[in-house]
């Protein structure tokens, strides 16, 4: 069947999504994702970033859809006419969303260990305003210890079920989900019981914002201050492909990722053995530097990119990764006063 977005047209099977063909098109018309992962099950409808304009149904019935469409659950119709960058009803919802989402979510971009690789950010970046009308005060929770390996900052959080969906669906064992019901929803565990799972740490690399990070590189470094190389081990987890992408400074892997595509979505899942304990490089085959399609302050570093490149205004040489630049990139390392000191430590920053 043939379905047109933004004027161009493609050739899908039945059962594709609007978001799917979209991606199938590439370029500007791909309608932003905060909560569909093309690798879970089930995933999508509920952020509504991915909304679309349906001008012509199908060819059997030509008349537009009144409401605009999540894009993500929407399938694609023969002679389906679609509008998405072009439309400016789905710019205005859009910019509508991303304050909607913005409401909670704290604005904590300069101690956020996402930064830089949030799709939060990068959706701001684009339709968000300068200002806030909101003028309530945020919504706060109570610190939560959710195991060794995963930092939870529920207030970040944007309810989006990735990381539920990865523990359904991953590990054997789901023992966290979203409690309570409206804006007092929040990611946790029952009765504070870890997460302990062998997969559990892909909730990290799922979540489209700060608010799951992994707390072997906390506050370590900026992600733009690390070089990413592709990187595989013969690992005998069943179920983990062993292939990675270990963030480097200098000699030292600061943290290892699943490979994350042109969405931010990894190719393959990988095990917490690969993730949490494998940090020396001679445990390594390094394959050969990270390629990133997509641009991102992560291209600064990066010196195969494809893209002009992204500047940012840091001290030159920093990127060395020398040894004596290495207080400069970490957090732990700036001295803080009593009230920053209490703030970090209770995981309010
Ligand atoms: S913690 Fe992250 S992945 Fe889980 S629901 Fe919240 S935003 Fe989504
Ligand atoms: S990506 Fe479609 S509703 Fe979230």
């Amino acid at each position: 069947m043939k379905v047109t977005i933004d004027g161009q047209e493609i050739e899908v099977e039945a059962g594709t999504t609007i978001l799917q063909a979209a991606r199938m098109i590439g370029g500007e018309s791909v309608p932003p994702a905060m909560c569909y992962y093309s690798k879970l099950k089930g995933s999508g409808g509920k952020c509504r970033c991915c909304l679309v304009e349906v001008a012509k149904g199908s060819e059997a019935d030509p008349r537009p859809m009144p409401k605009l469409m999540a894009s993500c659950v929407t399938g694609c119709m023969d002679g389906m006419e679609v509008n998405s960058k072009s439309s400016d009803r789905v710019k205005e919802a859009r910019e509508s969303v991303t304050e909607f989402l913005l409401i909670n979510h704290p604005l904590d971009c300069p101690v956020c260990d996402q930064a830089g690789e949030c799709d939060l950010q990068d959706l701001s970046f684009e339709h968000g305003k300068a200002k806030s009308r909101f003028i309530e005060e945020k919504r706060t929770f109570e610190p939560e210890n959710i195991g060794p390996n995963i930092q939870l900052h529920m207030n970040r959080c944007i309810l989006c079920y990735r990381c539920v969906m990865v523990a359904d669906q991953l590990t054997d064992n789901r023992v966290h989900g979203v409690m309570d019901r409206g804006d007092h929803s929040n990611i946790s565990t029952c009765i504070s019981k870890a997460i302990d799972n062998e997969f559990s740490g892909n909730m990290i690399d799922v979540c489209p914002v700060g608010a799951l990070t992994d707390k072997t590189f906390r506050f370590k470094s900026r992600v733009w201050f690390n070089k990413p190389y592709d990187a595989h081990r013969e690992c005998t987890t069943p179920g983990c492909c062993g292939k990675t992408t270990v963030w480097m400074f200098g000699d030292e892997i600061q943290r290892v990722t699943g490979r994350k595509d042109i969405y931010h979505e990894v190719e393959e899942f990988i095990c917490n053995e690969c993730r949490f304990d494998h940090k020396d490089p001679a445990d390594w085959v390094i394959e050969g530097p990270r390629e990133f399609d997509k641009d991102s302050v992560i291209n600064q570093n990066n010196y195969t990119q494809k893209l002009d490149t992204v500047q940012i205004a840091t001290e030159e040489g920093i990127l060395k990764g020398r040894e004596q630049d290495r207080k400069k990139i970490s957090m732990p390392a700036i001295p803080l006063d009593k009230e920053e000191e209490d703030n970090f430590k209770h995981g309010n920053l």
